[in-house]
């Protein structure tokens, strides 16, 4: 894991802009990445908004990483929300929807199906819809609440739904006033973490599928999805960090905070409003691979979604997946 001069050197870059380098970029400026997991053997899968709806695969430790599709969803025209709920197993979601109608749909346009790798073929996964739920309108972030268990983020719904991955049973688990335009999501320590616009904010999590009172833990214009570090990661036990997307800021936001609810800190790490350096990013993610854990992985939609403002020219890039050593 951490050496101590890792630790120390990512606390002392903190403050710096970090330089991002770009794992793959696609060639056309239509494309969006909306979300990503890495496994344990450090593969990076992402979703992406089509159509196609498709699910890829990245090895990021290769010289030129390439696009590996491991299945197209018809059913739907775009992905969302990736998680693993045990090892190798995955769930991901997507809905038959645009943005024009996600938030007033008919019936059943989400889908949630389990991506399961522990078969032998790394790039042909097990894959079974396991809910198509009436309501809510479509999913967006997905965690783990246990290995059966899985929570989403119901943006339109302002509330986190909950998945029985075994039945499909699908229901309202938990809302509260700090919900509005809900987004990402994850479970960490026995608490469930979320982004609601310009909201990151965290609740105690009980073992029935049930939240304490919210508890804000920093502001920003937008959030999208997030990355927590692991632990152990930073200078010290009670602080803990997280990697926000801040959307169309083009921007990662590091936040630091007190887990006894004391001081919490804000930066802006990389990225910059009028560039494209990372433009419209929407998740984060930490690497796995070995010499990988202090790389956080990030999507982007390009752009695409509100265009960044270069030199006064509207611009959108192909979707892209970045990297930034903390
Ligand atoms: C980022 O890249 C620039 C240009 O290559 C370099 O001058 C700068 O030192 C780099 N910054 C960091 C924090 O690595
Ligand atoms: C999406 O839903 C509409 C309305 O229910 C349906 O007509 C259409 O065939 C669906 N598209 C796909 C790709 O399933
Ligand atoms: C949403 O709109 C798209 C584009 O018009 C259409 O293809 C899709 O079927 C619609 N979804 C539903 C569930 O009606
Ligand atoms: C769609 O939702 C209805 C409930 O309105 C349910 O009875 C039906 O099984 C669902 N269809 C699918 C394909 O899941
Ligand atoms: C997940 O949590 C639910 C609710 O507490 C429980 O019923 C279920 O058995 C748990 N699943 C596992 C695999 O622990
Ligand atoms: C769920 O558990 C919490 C904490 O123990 C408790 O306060 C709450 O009443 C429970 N909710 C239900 C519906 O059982
Ligand atoms: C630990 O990290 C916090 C938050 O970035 C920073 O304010 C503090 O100075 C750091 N402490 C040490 C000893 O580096
Ligand atoms: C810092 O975050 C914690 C959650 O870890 C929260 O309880 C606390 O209120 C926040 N502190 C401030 C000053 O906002
Ligand atoms: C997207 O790419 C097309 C084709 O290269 C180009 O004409 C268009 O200006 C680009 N759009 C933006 C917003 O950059």
């Amino acid at each position: 894991m951490y050496s101590l001069l890792t630790l120390l050197c990512a606390v002392g870059a903190l403050a710096a802009e970090l330089n991002t380098t770009t794992v793959y970029q696609f060639s056309s400026n239509d494309t969006w990445l909306e979300n990503l997991a890495v496994r344990s053997n450090g593969i990076i899968l992402t979703t992406e908004i089509g159509p196609p709806a498709s699910l890829l695969a990245f090895d990021p430790r290769e010289e030129t990483p390439q696009k590996v599709v491991l299945h197209t969803f018809d059913s739907v025209l775009g992905l969302s929300g990736i998680t693993e709920a045990a090892p190798d197993v995955f769930y991901i979601t997507g809905a038959n929807t645009t943005a024009d109608n996600i938030s007033d749909p008919p019936a059943n346009a989400t889908h949630v199906w389990r991506v399961d790798f522990t078969g032998n073929n790394e790039n042909q996964p097990e894959i079974s819809l396991i809910a198509r739920p009436t309501a809510p309108t479509g999913f967006n972030g997905l965690a783990a609440f246990n290995e059966s268990i899985i929570l989403a983020t119901a943006t339109y719904q302002e509330a986190i739904f909950a998945v029985d991955t075994t039945t499909g049973e699908t229901w309202e688990a938990i809302t509260n006033d700090m919900m509005s335009s809900i987004n990402g999501i994850k479970v960490r320590d026995g608490y469930v973490y979320w982004t609601a616009g310009a909201d990151f904010c965290r609740a105690k999590l009980y073992p029935n599928v049930t939240a304490g009172a919210p508890q804000l833990i920093a502001q920003g214009i937008a959030f999208d999805d997030f990355a927590l570090a692991p632990d152990g990661f930073g200078n010290t036990t009670d602080r803990m960090y997280a990697y926000l997307a801040t959307a169309a800021e083009n921007t990662v936001m590091q936040v630091s905070f007190d887990l006894d609810g004391g001081n919490n800190q804000s930066v802006v790490i990389a990225g910059n409003l009028d560039s494209i350096e990372i433009a419209e990013p929407t998740a984060c993610a930490f690497g796995r691979g070995e010499g990988e854990f202090d790389h956080l992985y990030i999507t982007t939609g390009g752009g695409s979604g509100v265009n960044v403002d270069v030199n006064g020219v509207d611009t959108a890039v192909g979707a892209q997946l970045l990297e930034i050593t903390l």
